[in-house]
């Protein structure tokens, strides 16, 4: 301030006069003619006139600590020192021989002593907040600029232009935020300008920055997770929030019956989702929660589930005979809770169903219901949802055996020369032995063998088990094919030689034994007929 170079005066470009009324013999100046000085500190004036008379005597009038540093022909000049009053205009005057005053208005300064920017909470987006920065004892506000930066985008800047206070005052600015996504990581700051330009100079004091944390959290946690599960084993829940930002810092708390689990937590965009294994080994319902904190939220969801034992149930299905009395027992051992109930059925239908256990059935057993299959089903209540498991079973019916046509055709007719098995097989639990036998000749079954003649026949076929035994009768008939020009050949051939013998002998024994002739003619006749039999007999049962 008291340093500006001396040539200005000279110029006489800055002119103070106060009083000047009528045209007068010398002009009075104060310079500098608009002081600017910091609180406390100090200053010199002096007082200029064109007064050439180097007896006129001149001097400051002011409440301010003054010292006289110099004098000369026309001018006086005066130290100001510790100057503290924010408002002070000191009088200069002049006689030469009239008295002249010229008036220097000083303006006193304090740079802030501290410029805060207060620190904000994690935002919630979309949420308004106030950003309020403090300008501690600073002089004067009106020239003072409270600007609010975010990142080097201007948010505010307020000018205390209308206030008139003189004194050092703290000032606060408030501006209102929304806050956003993109705002998170921002630094906010707060600049003070003090200008006291053109006579001063330009003092920027700014806060220390404020890093914008912002976080969405806008709706509750889903939970998934099945209403009952079964004790003893994993199952997967699931907790998940949508919309949340910045998704990775959610911080998940699952935990079953108060008991904390281990989470895999994943993010994908703005949906994180929570994974963890829930099991329990004791029957009971059990809570379910999940806690998502993010930014100063916490929201949790909540489920209970029912823990339910049910170990697959029992279903007892006794051997027992045709014709008796056969009772299924159906039963859950170890189900818990223990509001259970079972159900006999078979494949096409239920059989019976109720409360009690066990549950039981009563059939009278018969051929049919040898292998039969039972399905024993347990459903359990819990929290008002069922499950249930089932277990099946066959019966065993114990009869003798039983032939039919069906299983051993009582005719069976062959191919002769062809290979083939006898086929006979009788029901019966345990399964029967089955032997079939003709002159005391056991035809074994099932068991290829080469046709011949002599396996025509009834046969008689004997079924064995524990439980008894069956006869059957089956008949094997063996279809052979001789062709007739061959039989008929041989026919010929036959008789031909039988009558060439005959001729020859004939001759022989009519020259050697002429009185036995008739006998030998009897003879003869007697072998042809018996040959013409035996070859009639063949055709007979040929056809
Ligand atoms: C005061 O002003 C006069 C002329 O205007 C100059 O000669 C003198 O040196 C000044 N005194 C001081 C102390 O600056
Ligand atoms: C001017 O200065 C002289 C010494 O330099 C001093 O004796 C005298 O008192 C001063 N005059 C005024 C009016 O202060
Ligand atoms: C300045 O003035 C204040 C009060 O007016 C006083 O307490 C202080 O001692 C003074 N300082 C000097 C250096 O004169
Ligand atoms: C912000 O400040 C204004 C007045 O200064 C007040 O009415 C408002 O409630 C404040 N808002 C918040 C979010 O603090
Ligand atoms: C300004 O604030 C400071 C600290 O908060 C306090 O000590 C001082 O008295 C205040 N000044 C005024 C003028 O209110
Ligand atoms: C600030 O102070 C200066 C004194 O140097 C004054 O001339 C100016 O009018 C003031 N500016 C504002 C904006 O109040
Ligand atoms: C404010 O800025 C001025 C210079 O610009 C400096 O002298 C002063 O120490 C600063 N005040 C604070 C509180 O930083
Ligand atoms: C998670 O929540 C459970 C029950 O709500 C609590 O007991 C446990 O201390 C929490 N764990 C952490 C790491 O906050
Ligand atoms: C089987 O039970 C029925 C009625 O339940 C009974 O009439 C019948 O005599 C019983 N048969 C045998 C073999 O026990
Ligand atoms: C048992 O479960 C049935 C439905 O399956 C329900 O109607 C009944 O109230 C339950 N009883 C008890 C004691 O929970
Ligand atoms: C078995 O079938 C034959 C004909 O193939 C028939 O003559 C016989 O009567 C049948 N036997 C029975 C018990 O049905």
């Amino acid at each position: 301030m008291d340093n500006t170079p001396m040539v200005l005066i000279f110029l006489g470009v800055f002119v103070v006069t106060e009083g000047a009324q009528q045209p007068s013999a010398f002009e009075l100046s104060v310079w500098p003619p608009a002081p600017v000085v910091e609180y406390g500190g100090s200053m010199e004036l002096n007082c200029t006139s064109t007064c050439r008379d180097p007896d006129a005597r001149g001097g400051l009038e002011t409440s301010l600590t003054k010292k006289p540093i110099g004098n000369g022909t026309g001018w006086i000049a005066f130290r100001l020192v510790n100057i503290t009053e924010w408002r002070s205009s000191p009088l200069c005057f002049f006689q030469c021989p009239e008295i002249k005053t010229a008036r220097a208005s000083i303006t006193v300064y304090r740079t802030p002593e501290r410029v805060i920017l207060e620190a904000l909470p994690t935002m919630q987006v979309g949420k308004d907040y106030n950003l309020t920065c403090q300008v501690l004892n600073v002089a004067p506000i009106q020239n003072l600029t409270v600007t609010l930066l975010r990142g080097q985008e201007l948010l505010h800047e307020e000018m205390l232009l209308s206030a008139s206070i003189t004194k050092a005052e703290n000032v606060t600015v408030t501006h209102k935020i929304t806050a956003r996504r993109r705002d998170n990581g921002m630094e906010v700051t707060c600049r003070a300008g003090l200008d006291l330009r053109p006579h001063g100079q330009l003092f920027e004091n700014t806060s220390l920055g404020v890093r914008l944390k912002t976080f969405a959290f806008p709706d509750d946690p889903k939970l998934q997770v099945p209403d009952i599960i079964e004790t003893g084993t994993d199952t997967t829940m699931q907790c998940q929030v949508v919309g949340v930002f910045p998704s990775e810092e959610a911080q998940f708390n699952l935990s079953c019956g108060g008991e904390s689990l281990e989470a895999t937590v994943r993010a994908q965009g703005d949906t994180v989702t929570a994974e963890a294994r829930v099991s329990s080994l004791t029957a009971g319902e059990l809570n379910l929660i999940c806690t998502v904190t993010l930014g100063l939220k916490t929201k949790s969801a909540t489920r209970t589930v029912g823990f339910y034992t049910l170990p697959p149930p029992t279903l007892n299905t006794p051997a027992t005979r045709e014709g008796e009395n056969v009772t299924l027992a159906c039963d859950s051992p170890g189900v818990e809770p223990t509001n259970v109930s079972l159900r006999i059925r078979d494949a096409a239908r239920t059989l019976t169903s109720g409360r009690e256990r066990p549950l039981r059935f009563t059939l009278a057993a018969s051929e049919e219901d040898n292998g039969r299959e039972f399905v024993c089903e347990v459903e359990v209540s819990v929290m008002g949802m069922s499950a249930g498991k089932e277990t099946s079973g066959k019966l065993s019916v114990l009869y003798a055996p039983k032939m039919d046509n069906a299983s051993c055709p009582s005719d069976q007719t062959w191919e002769e020369g062809t290979e083939q098995s006898l086929s006979c097989t009788a029901r019966g639990n345990p399964t029967p032995s089955v032997e079939c036998v003709k002159d005391d000749v056991a035809l074994k079954i099932g068991v290829p063998q080469p046709v011949t003649r002599a396996l025509t026949g009834s046969y008689r076929c004997t079924a064995k088990n524990t439980q008894g035994s069956a006869d059957w009768d089956v008949s094997i008939h063996v279809r052979y094919s001789d062709p007739d020009i061959l039989l008929i050949t041989l026919l010929t051939l036959g008789i031909g030689a039988v009558a060439s013998a005959a001729g020859v002998a004939y001759y022989m024994y009519y020259r050697a034994h002429k009185i036995r002739k008739y006998e030998l003619q009897q003879a003869s006749l007697k072998k042809a007929q018996e040959l013409k039999r035996l070859n009639g007999g063949g055709m007979a049962n040929h056809v």
